[in-house]
This record gives C-alpha cells, sequence and structure tokens, in this order.
C-alpha cells in the first residue's frame, strides 16, 4: 500500500508540530542532505513550456530513495482564481520502484523553499540581520517570512507588492500568526529595499524583470532571489548579479532557470552545497554583497518528502491506498480486474453527502 497525504494531512503536521519546528526540522532535513550531495543521481529537471506557463517534473535519487515532483508555474493563473504554483510528489523505494509516499507538495514546496532560502541566508547574510525587504506578497511570502522570522532573527519585514490586495493579506496574515514581527507596507520596490538587511524577491511575472536594480543595493545586502525560476523569467539586473559572490543550487539547471541566465556560461557561481561542506566561503566580508539565486531543486523536495513521511508516520496521519495493486500473486495482475469495488470511506460518504445536498440547495 502508498500512504497519501492531502494538503488538509499536510495542514494537521503544521497544526500539531508547529510551524517554527516545521521549517526547524527541514532545514536540518535539507542542510542533511545537501551535505551529502555526492550521494545522489542529480539531473535539472525536466520543463514542458507554453505560452502562459510551464509544468516541470523534477526527479533525484539516492541508493534507498527516489523522489519526483509534479509543479508548475503560471504567474496568471491568480486572475482565474487559480494559484500559480501547484504540486504533488512521490517518494519511493529504489530497491523495489515500490511508491511508499504520494503527497500533496503545494502547501510543501512553500516550506521547503522558504527552509531553502534560511539555510543559504544562514551562510550568506550578515550575522545579525533583522530587517528583510519582500517583494512580492503572493502565496509564497507568508512562508519566506515566518521561517526567516522565526530561524534567523527577523524582526521587521518591510513589504511591497503591485497589487496592494496580496499585501493586505500578507499583513493579515503575519498580523495574526506573529505579532511579534513588525510589518511595514511600502509604495515601491526600492522605499522596502531602503536600509534592508536581506532582500527577498518572490515575484510571479513570465518575464525579464528588473525588480532589484544596482542603485538600490547597499553594502553587506544578502539577496535572496526566489521568482525567477525559468527561461525568460528573471528579477534581478544584471549589474546586481556583477556586484555579487552569486550562489546557486544545482549549476547546470540555475544556469538554465536562474536569473544567471541572462550572464556568460563562465560568469563564476558557488554551489550551496559546497559552502555546506566547508569546500568554499560563504559570506566572507561585512561590505561583500551576496545573491541566493534559488530557482528549486528536486533535492529539496526529497528532503520535504522525507520529513512528510517521518512525521505522518510519528503522528498517524495519511490514509493507505492501493495505487499500485497489492497481490497476493504478484504475476496475476489479471486477477485484479476481477476483485470487487472498494465501498466508499466513510469521508468520502460524508463527501457524497454534501455535494448531493449542496446540489439540492441550488436546484
Ligand atoms: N525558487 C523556488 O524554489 C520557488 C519555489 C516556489 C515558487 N517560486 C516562484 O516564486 C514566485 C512567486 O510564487 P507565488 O506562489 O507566491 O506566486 P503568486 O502569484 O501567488 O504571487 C506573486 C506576487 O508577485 C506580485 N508581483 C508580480 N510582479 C511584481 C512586481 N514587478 N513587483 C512587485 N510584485 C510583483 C504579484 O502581484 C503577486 O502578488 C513565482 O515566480 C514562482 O515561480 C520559486
Amino acid at each position: 500500500m502508498t500512504t497519501l497525504l492531502t494538503t488538509r494531512d499536510v495542514a494537521a503536521i503544521v497544526a500539531a508540530k508547529g510551524l517554527a519546528a516545521c521549517f526547524g526540522t527541514l532545514v536540518r532535513y535539507l542542510e542533511e542532505d545537501f551535505a551529502r550531495w555526492g550521494d545522489f543521481d542529480k539531473s535539472a529537471r525536466v520543463a514542458n513550456h507554453s505560452k502562459d506557463g510551464v509544468i516541470e517534473l523534477m526527479p533525484i535519487s539516492d541508493a534507498r530513495l527516489y523522489s519526483f515532483k509534479y509543479v508548475n508555474g503560471h504567474p496568471k493563473n491568480t486572475r482565474a482564481g487559480l494559484p500559480t504554483v501547484m504540486a504533488f510528489g512521490v517518494l519511493a523505494d529504489v530497491d523495489t520502484g515500490r511508491p511508499e509516499l504520494l503527497s500533496e507538495l503545494t502547501l510543501t514546496t512553500a516550506m521547503r523553499t522558504a527552509a531553502t532560502s534560511v539555510m543559504a541566508a544562514k551562510r550568506l547574510a550578515r550575522p545579525g540581520s533583522r530587517v528583510m525587504a519582500l517583494i512580492g506578497n503572493g502565496a509564497q511570502s507568508e512562508f519566506q517570512a515566518l521561517a526567516f522570522h522565526h530561524l534567523l532573527g527577523i524582526d521587521t519585514v518591510r513589504l511591497y507588492d503591485i497589487d496592494p490586495a496580496a499585501t493586505a493579506k500578507l499583513v493579515a496574515n503575519l498580523h495574526a500568526e506573529a505579532p511579534a514581527l513588525t510589518a511595514i507596507v511600502c509604495a515601491s520596490t526600492a522605499e522596502a529595499v531602503r536600509g534592508a538587511d536581506i532582500v527577498t524577491t518572490v515575484t510571479a511575472d513570465k518575464a525579464n524583470a528588473t525588480i532589484i536594480v544596482p542603485s538600490m543595493l547597499e553594502p553587506g545586502m544578502h539577496v535572496n532571489g526566489v521568482g525567477g525560476d525559468c527561461p525568460g523569467k528573471t528579477e534581478l539586473h544584471a549589474d546586481v548579479l556583477r556586484a555579487a559572490s552569486v550562489f546557486v543550487e544545482f549549476e547546470p539547471q540555475s544556469r538554465i532557470e536562474g536569473d544567471i541566465q541572462q550572464m556568460p556560461a563562465d560568469f563564476a557561481v558557488t554551489e550551496l552545497w559546497r559552502v555546506l561542506r566547508a569546500q568554499a566561503p560563504g559570506r566572507r566580508t561585512a561590505d561583500e554583497i551576496t545573491v541566493f539565486d534559488s530557482v528549486g531543486f528536486a533535492l529539496e523536495d526529497f528532503s520535504a518528502l522525507r520529513l512528510l513521511r517521518d512525521f505522518a508516520s510519528e503522528l498517524g496521519l495519511g490514509r493507505e491506498i492501493d495505487l499500485v495493486p497489492d497481490m497476493g500473486d504478484p504475476k496475476n495482475l489479471f486477477g485484479e480486474l476481477r476483485k470487487p469495488p472498494v465501498p466508499a470511506t466513510a469521508a468520502n460518504e460524508a463527501d457524497v453527502a454534501a455535494a448531493l445536498h449542496a446540489a439540492l440547495m441550488s436546484a
């Protein structure tokens, strides 16, 4: 049987463990996996592009576990009432190929992306950083703000989005979730960035945008560039990259998808795992400008799926499903066709009853 985790199950994990503890454990799992970089069979993700977006498959494995994530990126989706980013994925046993876990990864992507940003900022931001600018206040933004607040000591966020409603939503959510975190609404990116120790860009636009330009940089800033993650979709002016030490996840993928797609092939970057293994320095001086050119790498979802598996098993969450056949005689696949249908579960019956009720009321 395969364990199924829905979005509600992941929300139940966060409710049981607490968001700060989830972020903290996720960073630990990420650091463990990035530190054993050589153990993984890695490849750049497979991206299918269309006019308004992209759908990507992100596989990775070590000697014991295999994972993949399905994820999309469609910046115009929110106008149609759909999220920009939606995802799910699988964790499977390498020895047999058996899928162990099938999980939602939309909430989880937001958490793992924020945890990865923190893992990078721990090594790249100035120690004692307290103020973060947050440009782009959509679905990912609460997770970025709260991970930096809980794990890195950020006590003030300076917010800007071209959509004031998105900023208002972020302020309300942060106020309810973390009253000690001061949120300042700004009238422009330039205003938000002024005086910030860390600048997080997490905008969605299928364009070569220049959200951060060189005139906004201040000595010692760390730029956490999250939204530029696809060919033709960038956030940082090329001169921002030239002014900085630039760190990436998996260089072959980042050259295609990251903000560094604007740069020549020999533009120097450092893969983050090398900093974790002390093979390369992180921040070297208080005045240095650092950039984490984040695009999202399959290893981060591998770590997140491991964590979901462990937390779900500890908390008894999830549902066993026959995603693949559970056969007495593994050669008698044909016999599966003769098995009686599975009766609806209580939850399904409740859903069906609610749907029937709604249909009757609207008739
Ligand atoms: N690096 C990663 O690992 C990773 C992971 C998840 C998402 N992402 C990317 O992060 C971005 C944000 O994702 P989301 O789920 O929050 O999307 P979203 O659509 O919910 O929010 C994006 C926000 O950016 C705002 N925006 C667009 N252009 C802007 C501009 N010029 N200045 C200020 N704000 C602007 C929009 O109004 C919107 O509120 C996407 O581009 C997504 O692909 C990256």
